[in-house]
C-alpha cells in the first residue's frame, strides 16, 4: 500500500523527527527510558533561561550533543531518502532534527525547523563559528559574548524561512510521510495536519502511537524507520 502511494504520488514530502536518528546511535527525546527528556528537564538545559541562568550546565549539555553528532553518522535510511530525492520519488524533507544527517547523506531540499548543531553563534554579536568550538570547549566569542548552538531553544520562535517553506511544501504535498516523531511539539507538529487538510495522504511511521494517528491513512508502529525504508526501497527499485 505505501509502496503504491509512493509510486503514484506526484509531490511527496518527508517529515522527520529524532526517531529517524536513533538507529544512527543518537538518543531521541521522549522514548521511555532512553529519551533525553526522560533524564533531563529541557527547561533546565535547552532553554534561553538556562543559557542565561546556568550557562555551565547549558554548555556541557550541548557539548555532549555536539560530540554525539560527530561520533555518529547517517544510517542507511538517510541514504535511501537522498537516493529517492535524486530519483524524483520524493520532493523535499522537513526535519525537526538538528544533527545535519539529511544533508550529510546527500539530500538537498531540506527545511531545518529547529536549526542545527553544526554551527554555534555569539549570543551578543551573532558572529557564527563551526561547532568544533564546543568540541574544544571554547564557549566564548572574541567579543566576550557567550557562544550557543544555532538550534532553536525552548522559548525561542522558529526561523521564519524554513517555517514558511515547510508550510508551502505541506500545502503542495499529495503524500506526506512522518518518520520518527512523537508530534508533540508545536508549531512543528502542525505540518502533517496542513498537508492532510490540503488533500494529502498522511502516513505515520513511528515506534509509538501519536495523537495524530487517527488523521493518518497509514500508520506503522511495529517496524523501525530504517527497516521500513529499506524494504520499501527494495520493493520499488527491485
Ligand atoms: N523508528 C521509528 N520510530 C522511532 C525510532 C525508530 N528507529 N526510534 C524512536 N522512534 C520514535 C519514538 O517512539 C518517538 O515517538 O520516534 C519518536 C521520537 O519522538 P521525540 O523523541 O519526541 O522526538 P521529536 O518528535 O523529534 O521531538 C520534537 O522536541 O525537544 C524538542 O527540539 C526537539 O526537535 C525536537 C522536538
Amino acid at each position: 500500500m505505501l509502496e503504491k502511494l509512493l509510486k503514484e504520488s506526484t509531490y511527496t514530502v518527508i517529515y522527520t523527527g529524532a526517531g529517524m536518528s536513533t538507529e544512527s546511535g543518537l538518543p531521541d527525546f521522549r522514548s521511555s527510558q532512553t529519551g533525553l527528556w526522560e533524564q533531563k528537564d529541557p527547561a533546565q538545559v535547552a532553554s534561553t533561561e538556562a543559557l542565561n541562568r546556568d550557562v555551565e550546565t547549558f554548555f556541557q549539555f550541548y557539548r555532549e550533543r555536539v560530540l554525539g553528532v560527530k561520533d555518529c553518522e547517517p544510517h542507511e535510511g538517510y541514504q535511501i531518502l537522498a537516493k529517492w530525492e535524486k530519483e524524483g520519488l520524493i520532493q523535499s524533507i522537513i526535519t525537526q532534527n538538528v544533527d545535519g544527517f539529511h544533508a550529510e547523506a546527500g539530500s538537498k531540499n531540506i527545511m531545518e525547523l529547529h536549526g542545527t548543531l553544526q554551527k554555534v553563534h555569539c549570543q551578543t554579536c551573532k558572529k557564527e563559528y563551526g561547532s568544533e568550538m564546543y568540541e574544544q570547549e571554547h564557549f566564548y566569542c572574541e567579543c566576550g559574548g557567550k557562544l550557543r548552538p544555532s538550534v532553536i531553544l525552548f522559548g525561542e520562535s522558529l526561523p521564519e524561512e524554513p517555517f514558511m517553506k515547510a508550510a508551502e511544501e505541506s500545502e503542495k504535498a499529495d503524500l506526506f510521510i512522518v518518520i520518527g516523531s512523537s508530534l508533540t511539539v508545536t508549531p512543528a507538529n502542525q505540518f502533517p495536519l496542513i498537508a492532510k487538510e490540503c488533500g494529502a495522504k498522511l502516513v505515520i511511521i513511528n515506534l509509538e502511537p501519536t495523537h495524530f494517528d487517527h488523521h493518518a491513512d497509514i500508520v506503522i508502529h511495529d517496524q523501525k524507520a530504517g527497516q521500513v525504508l529499506k524494504e520499501l526501497d527494495e520493493e520499488i527499485f527491485k
